[in-house]
Parts: structure tokens; sequence; C-alpha cells
């Protein structure tokens, strides 16, 4: 049975993604292996290998979901050393959006996916492969993202490094 790799997402609407491309420009040494600016995303929770009958339950827990819409502010950035990972975050993190990740991780539990037991932690990746990076989160020019959706993301690997396809969304209530 086939299957696919699969991960909830928010997906910048454009006017945040051509932000976070130019912060990307600014921030991404050019030996690291920066994400793709059409692929930039913040993962809610990482689901891994699905096949249909799992991806049917999880589009159903989505479907559950009563949510609302908020304003994210990407207003640091960080490195991660052991991961490699050069991430951008807020000070403030809104609680819809944790209560977004709380339902969907529940909701995934009853599906059978094994989730995240580390605590959860507001990031969009930037790069990876960055050997060094600032040991201290520095300040950015805030990134203001209206959040208004959600999404289940399509992850693929083909010869130009990992792909992402945002294969359906799902609508916040008003904020
Ligand atoms: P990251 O942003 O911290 O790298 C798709 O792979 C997305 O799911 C990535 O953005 C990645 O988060 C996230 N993710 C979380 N856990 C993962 C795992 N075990 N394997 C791969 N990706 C994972």
């Amino acid at each position: 049975m086939s299957t696919q790799r699969l991960f909830f997402a928010l997906w910048p609407d454009e006017p945040s993604r051509a932000r976070l491309r130019v912060t990307a420009r600014e921030l991404v040494p050019p030996e690291a292996r920066a994400v793709a600016a059409d692929g930039v995303h913040l993962t809610l929770l990482f689901i891994g290998s699905a096949d249909a009958a799992r991806r049917a339950c999880l589009e159903q827990a989505a479907d559950a979901i009563n949510g609302s819409g908020f304003t994210l502010t990407l207003d640091r950035a960080g490195f991660w050393r052991k991961p490699q990972i050069l991430w951008l975050g807020c000070s403030a993190q809104p609680a819809p959006l944790l209560a977004l990740v709380q339902g969907l991780s529940a909701g995934a539990e009853q599906c059978g996916v094994k989730t995240e037991t580390r605590p959860y932690q507001v990031h969009v990746t930037l790069a990876r492969k960055v050997r060094k990076g600032p040991l201290a989160v520095l300040p950015i020019e805030p990134i203001v993202w209206p959040v208004e959706r959600f999404c289940l993301v399509e992850s693929h690997t083909d010869p130009d490094g990992v792909r992402y396809r945002p294969i359906r969304f799902w609508s916040l209530g008003a904020s």
C-alpha cells in the first residue's frame, strides 16, 4: 500500500512569504542548505509516513478542530547547534497556536500516530546544515503574519532536495 510523508503546518500568505524570503536572504549563510523560499512553513505537527486510511483519519481530526485565527509575530532568529538549524521564532507565543497544536496532536493520536513527546517549540526553519550561527537569540525586524488557516502538507524528496506540497487547507475562525 502506498504511503505519503505528511505533516500539519501553517503556510505563509504571499506577503508574509515575501518577508520571510528577504529575512532568509539576510540571515542564511551561503554554505547552508536554505529551505526553498516557496516551501518555508511553520510545522504544527509532524506525522511521518501515513497510508490512505490514516490520512483520512487525520483529515477528519482536522475537520473537528474549532480554532480561531491569530497574528503570529516572528521577531527573533536563533540557531540550534545540534540539528544545525537556523530558525525564526516569536517572543510571544499565541495561545490559539498552542491550542491548535494540542488539538491536532490529540486528534492524530486517535489515528494511531506516535506524536512528539518533546515540548512544542514555535519556529520556522530557514536553513539546515548551518555550521555556525548566532550563539544568542537575535531580534529581527518583525514579520507580522495573519494566520487564518492551517494545512496538511506532503513532503517528498526529489534529486534537488525535499519538496513540500500543501494538499488541503482548513480555515480558522475569526480571531
Ligand atoms: P523543522 O522545521 O524543525 O525542520 C517536514 O519534515 C517538517 O516536519 C519539517 O519542517 C520539520 O521541522 C518537521 N519535523 C518534525 N519532526 C520531524 C521528524 N522526526 N522528521 C522530519 N521532519 C520533522
